[in-house]
């Protein structure tokens, strides 16, 4: 029905390439360790498992078995053999196991249960409580460095950053942008300034702790500040519709960053209110939202902000959905 229905848990292969350890696991059949432990194969303590992911309602059982078992493995995705032949953990990995596929059962996402996550070229922390970045986001992200590659300085804000996926790979992409965001959540904000540290994109990156509201809009010391860009994937779920989603998401999101009101625009409208704010003449207004919520905004954009912001256009993601929309700052 959206994308927090379907993709919630999707992986790319690609997502786990980043587990580049040296394997930790024995390949021999020995059943000992060098330690003395015991070692069970990796098939043998996969019995049954598959079933209890099935009945607990997760899909793609296989992907996610294969996902724990590398991450238990610190290995590389795509260096486990499918079938998981000479794979043994020893008992300490084999309670690791039971213990993740517990939560998995339990619904608990798979980005949590890693703790980290690809977004196009970069690798994020996950933290609990922080929205899981989605992969119709790197498309919003792609449209966003496809129009700024070839300008030479871009000012860049964004409003509700979770764990700062959409200004990280920005800043990554992108030498030349600067970037600050605004996000209500403290433990967001504190993975966001985790991850651009770890990225080292720390320099161009800012983070404040704030929650915009009407006549609050920014933090005391951006008050005066104009942009040349404001990009935003605001909460945009109706709250009707919250109970169409996956356990995943209303167990383990943080619903501030998912409920946008009766129509799901409730955020959104105070970001335009922010954008007539803070843009530069001139300045482009990025936003990811739901695919009924383009056509809605070029009416309010008439209606409402005339004279002050222009609807540029709007955009599909893969599913032929539209979802993304550019709005410019008279
Ligand atoms: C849908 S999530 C998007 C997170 C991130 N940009 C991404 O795409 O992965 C929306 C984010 O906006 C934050 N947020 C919601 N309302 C906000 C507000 N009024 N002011 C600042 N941040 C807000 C939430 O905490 C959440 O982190």
């Amino acid at each position: 029905m959206f994308k927090y229905l379907t993709r919630s848990v999707r992986l790319t292969s690609r997502a786990l390439t980043h587990y580049n350890y040296a394997s930790s696991s024995s390949s021999s059949g020995s059943g000992k360790n060098s330690t003395g432990g015991q070692l069970v194969a990796v098939t043998k303590a996969m019995e049954g498992w598959s079933q209890k992911l099935q009945d607990a309602g997760v899909s793609d059982t296989e992907f996610n078995l294969k996902c724990i078992v590398s991450h238990v493995l610190k290995r590389k995705f795509n260096t486990v053999p499918d079938n998981f032949s000479q794979l043994h953990f020893d008992q300490k990995q084999l309670a690791d196991f039971e213990r993740f596929l517990e939560a998995r059962c339990a619904r608990m996402p798979l980005q949590h249960i890693i703790g980290e996550w690809d977004f196009l070229d970069i690798t994020l922390k996950t933290a609990p409580t922080v929205f899981i970045p989605r992969p119709e986001t790197e498309e919003f992200v792609r449209l966003v460095i496809e129009n700024y590659k070839n300008v030479k300085h871009v000012n860049m804000l964004e409003v509700g950053c979770g764990s700062g996926a959409m200004s990280l790979s920005i800043l990554h992409a992108l030498p030349r942008v600067e970037a600050t965001a605004i996000e209500r959540s403290k433990a967001a904000t504190v993975l966001a300034a985790e991850n651009a540290k770890l990225l080292g994109l720390q320099d161009r990156f800012q983070v404040h702790n704030h929650t915009m509201e009407e006549d609050q809009y920014m933090p005391e010391p951006l008050k005066d500040k104009k942009y040349d860009l404001i990009i935003s994937n605001p909460p945009y779920v109706k709250t009707e519709e919250f109970q169409f989603l996956h356990p995943e998401v209303v167990v383990y999101e943080n619903l501030n960053a998912l409920d946008g009101g009766s129509d799901g625009l409730r955020v959104a409208r105070l970001v335009f209110d922010l954008a007539c704010r803070h843009l530069h003449s001139g300045g482009k207004l990025w936003l990811e939202l739901g695919n009924e919520h383009p056509p809605l905004v070029k009416t309010i954009m008439h209606l409402k902000y005339e004279g002050r912001l222009n609807f540029v256009g709007s955009y599909y993601d893969q599913y032929k959905r539209e979802r993304f929309v550019q709005i410019e700052k008279v």
